[in-house]
């Protein structure tokens, strides 16, 4: 098997199983990075004055090519977070609307959502059991929780705690009036993407986790019909641009203020450079193989049944551990989780351990990428059929 993981500048002997939390970017496009921030540093003008709305635009088209977007419809944002609250802070609502979304959401989303909050707008979870048989349980969950008032619907179409892919094409097709916000933080580079067909209102995704880009890319899909409303979070030179050779909402979004766009100019390097290792379909395929089985180890070790069908998983797999027995442990943002924190200093793996659906239930997710071998999944499973 090939071995990639010299690839990567990830830390000499620690089984790392969580490219989800923040990815992980090879050597070769850390050093690509570095050449465009050198040439950024001889002639700044030049670069970020003159050359960069070009090079913006390609790295735009590329990605454009990869998610099965149109590049016209695409923005950049550092992250998914800025993604989802660009959408939230976009939206004109009214005290009463509601805002439907699922307790599988990602902690910073659920707090973007607060900006609605504050000015009476209700946030409605809907909820997804865990375990589950199949995605019809996120679809009956999510349609139940529409009402008359019901203005948005934002879904994961990779849940973070439970790794599961959730049918958000089904999603959009069964709500053609209402407006959904897809936050597909580990989509790009992990599932075969086309946005068009997704149809969403909004899409947001990564690219520094599994396209494997520097940190700080990501990407804001907005429906052409639905990009008159959105406002970017900072605004800067665009608002005002006298320009007609761009639409309101490119000259907006390309330029909030001084700042690196090197992550973004990284999208086409990472694209090409990952495919030339393997063809991206076999990257993804790889993945989603390696987590099953890993996931399978898992299981074993801890002789419970799949909580999940291994249709509904991409790279990410969570298996559940015995209810916690402690102090409800602390979300600093991640969860820093005693077991965690044990894995990685007594047995050097890096795997997360969450508090999930609520205390005192908990899981363990792992995550594969081309890096990663099914030895490494073998030693977690042996720690968990031993104990810590
Ligand atoms: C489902 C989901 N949404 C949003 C995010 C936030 O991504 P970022 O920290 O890049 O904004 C994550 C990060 O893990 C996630 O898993």
């Amino acid at each position: 098997m090939d071995d990639f993981r010299s690839l990567w500048t990830l830390e000499p002997g620690l089984d790392f199983l969580n490219h989800g939390s923040f990815g992980a970017c090879p050597r070769a496009v850390l050093e690509a990075q570095s050449e465009l921030r050198a040439r950024m540093e001889r002639q700044p003008l030049q670069f970020l004055a003159r050359d960069l709305e070009g090079l913006l635009d390609e790295a735009r088209a590329a990605l454009g090519e990869f998610v099965g977007g149109d590049a016209d419809d695409l923005a950049f944002v550092p992250n998914a977070t800025t993604g989802v609250n660009t959408v939230l802070r976009s939206l004109d609502l009214r005290a009463g609307d509601e805002i439907v979304t699922t307790d599988h959401a990602y902690n910073s989303c659920r707090n973007a959502l607060r900006w609605q909050e504050e000015r009476g707008v209700k946030s409605v979870y809907a909820r997804v059991p865990w375990p589950l048989s199949g995605p019809w349980q996120v679809v009956e969950s999510v349609l139940a929780a529409i009402t008359p008032r019901t203005r948005l619907v934002m879904i994961d179409h990779v849940t973070s705690p439970t790794g599961l892919v959730f049918p958000v094409t089904e999603i959009v097709r069964r709500l053609p009036n209402v407006d959904v916000l897809v936050d597909g933080a580990h989509a790009p580079g992990m599932l075969p993407l086309d946005l068009r067909s997704i149809g969403a209102a909004y899409y947001t995704g990564n690219c520094h986790k599994w396209l494997c880009t520097p940190k700080g890319s990501a990407f804001l899909h907005v429906r052409r019909d639905r990009q008159a409303a959105m406002k970017p979070i900072v605004y800067g030179h665009g608002l005002n641009s006298p320009r007609t050779d761009r639409g309101p909402f490119r000259l907006q979004f390309d330029w909030g203020g001084t700042d690196d766009p090197t992550p973004f100019l990284c999208i086409p390097v990472a694209l090409k450079y990952l495919a030339s290792l393997m063809p991206w379909p076999s990257i993804m395929a790889r993945n989603h193989a390696m987590a099953v089985a890993g996931r399978r180890l898992l299981l074993e070790a801890l002789r419970i049944p799949e909580p999940a069908p291994e249709f509904m998983l991409g790279s990410l797999a969570s298996v559940p551990l015995p209810d916690y027995s402690g102090e409800r442990p602390v979300h600093t943002g991640v969860w820093w989780h005693p077991f965690q924190k044990q894995l990685l200093q007594k047995h050097r793996i890096e795997a997360p351990v969450m508090i999930f659906p609520e205390f005192p239930r908990q899981l363990i997710r792992i995550s594969a990428q081309i890096y990663n071998s099914l030895d490494q999944y073998g030693r977690l499973a042996e720690v968990l059929r031993h104990g810590a």
